[in-house]
């Protein structure tokens, strides 16, 4: 016979009916909350036996029972019953049947602080794998930038030729996304971080609950070792904001994940062929022989639609309940674990992918050789003369018009042609169009100058080797 749920014991005259079981279980994806479940369980059997409603063998023998569980379920041993509906009542009800003391477990707590105890558990800890893993992706950035570092490559606006930059300073951007995502994650933990047990089912309980030492077993503290607790039984149990906020700092870096990618894709067509990705981290078509497709970098693109979607999903979830638990909020785990594998995944990927990347310093060369790059260049020069901007500006276009018609690059104009258009060109004008001596002019704080990227490489080497 198909056991019956703890939940519906006395009051129900059976278990549910099988499509009712099927359509209302969790088990199938909550199962990954076991050690979350089962580390709560265990602090909060501590905590009982603090107030008296356990005694020490009984303590013992729960302890016991539910590591057993653990070991059974991560050598995956442990039958889940879908007829249990989810993690919680699965191990409760196998603890119980194994230690009689079990039955005592579920004393002054719900599975809705349950519930909400195993998500922000699971959540703080995976927000630490992530921040390791947005670290990783930095160290690769800086490490390919900085084994480029003379490399220059065009800037673009409109994905048009805009400004030579270095190769290392398009890369930093990223590195600099990345260390905001970083910042915005590490926020959202310290609100992951607060402990919802003792809220009950919503209202509490009766009994004299410590909820500070369940807290403090648990780790929900801040970094001065102050317990960190819901302050509302109703928003302890039907808070969901946390989860938000990390669906929205996890979209934000998939969008970011998703830029890079689309640059690497266009750096590694023949029309860039600034990159090449070793054949490992790139795939192949099954029609066309000649082709190595960027696909990791397509499906990091690509992965952006759902953890998107999951965030929109989450707000939508959330949208009109009522307080206090609504059985709806158990469908924040599937979103909740799929962006958090999603871009964990992504984000590893794409490390990975760029430590297997190679520059393509000739291609580059070619590229960034174009002097119509250096035109605003051209246009400071009369500014340093004395020309107001706007005129510089105008007397630049003009050149460059010039250029064109003659079919002829920029930097090979004579210095009569450039004084026909304007008389305060002078000897050393075409000496702005030396790209080294270019690149070292741009030395303002965050500019893609020689010594500013060289002290911001180093500068993000420094930061994250402490990470
Ligand atoms: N499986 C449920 C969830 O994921 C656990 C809480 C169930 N609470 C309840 N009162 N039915 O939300």
């Amino acid at each position: 016979m198909n056991p019956t749920p703890v939940s519906r014991s006395g009051r129900f005259a059976g278990g549910p009916a099988a499509d009712v079981a099927a359509f209302t279980e969790s088990i199938s994806f909550d199962w990954r909350l076991w050690r979350q479940d089962i580390q709560g369980s265990l602090a909060h059997a501590t905590m009982l036996r603090k107030i008296g409603v356990l005694t020490r063998a009984e303590l013992g023998a729960i302890t016991r029972g539910l590591n057993r569980i653990g070991r059974e379920i991560a050598a995956g041993k442990f039958s889940w019953k879908p007829e249990l509906e989810d993690v919680h009542m699965n191990i409760e009800s196998e603890l119980t049947r194994r230690v009689p003391a079990g039955a005592k477990l579920h004393t002054g707590r719900s599975r809705n602080d349950q519930v909400a105890l195993d998500v922000r558990l699971w959540l703080r800890d995976e927000i630490t794998a992530l921040l390791g893993e947005i670290a990783e992706l930095q160290r690769a950035l800086v490490s390919l930038g900085g084994r480029h570092a003379d490399v220059v490559i065009p800037g673009y606006t409109h994905l048009q030729r805009a400004q030579p930059v270095y190769l290392a300073h398009h890369l930093l951007a990223y590195v600099e996304m990345l260390g905001s995502d970083g910042a915005r994650l590490r926020d959202c933990q310290a609100r992951v971080n607060v402990c919802p047990l003792g809220s009950g089912a919503l209202a509490g309980s009766t009994l004299p609950l410590d909820r500070k030492l369940a807290a403090r077993l648990l780790g929900f503290v801040d970094a001065a070792g102050r317990e960190q607790l819901t302050q509302n039984s109703m928003d302890g149990v039907s808070d969901r904001d946390f989860m938000i906020e990390f669906a929205a700092a996890a979209a934000l870096l998939a969008v970011h994940l998703s830029r890079l990618a689309e640059d690497v894709i266009l750096w590694v067509s023949a029309e860039f062929n600034y990159l090449k990705i070793a054949d490992a981290y790139t795939t192949g078509s099954s029609l066309m022989p000649q082709k190595k497709n960027p696909d990791i970098a397509e499906l990091a693109r690509g992965k952006t639609g759902r953890v998107v979607g999951n965030l929109m999903a989450l707000l939508t979830l959330l949208k009109g309940l009522p307080m206090t638990y609504n059985r709806d909020l158990q469908e924040d785990k599937e979103r909740l674990f799929d962006t958090a594998d999603t871009v964990r995944a992504t984000t590893r990927l794409m490390a990975a992918m760029l430590r297997h990347t190679s520059v393509n310093r000739a291609a580059c060369a070619r590229a960034a050789g174009d002097p119509a790059l250096l035109a605003t260049d051209l246009a400071d020069y009369l500014v340093r003369r004395g020309t107001p901007f706007r005129r510089a500006h105008h007397a630049v276009g003009a050149v460059v018009a010039l250029a064109e018609k003659r079919g002829q690059r920029l930097n090979e104009l004579t210095l009569a042609e450039l004084q026909s258009v304007d008389k305060t060109f002078g000897r050393d004008a075409l000496g702005v169009f030396d790209l080294s001596r270019a690149m070292a002019k741009r030395n303002q704080p965050g500019a893609p100058g020689t010594k500013e990227v060289a002290k911001q490489l180093a500068r993000w080497r420094k930061q994250l080797s402490r990470d």
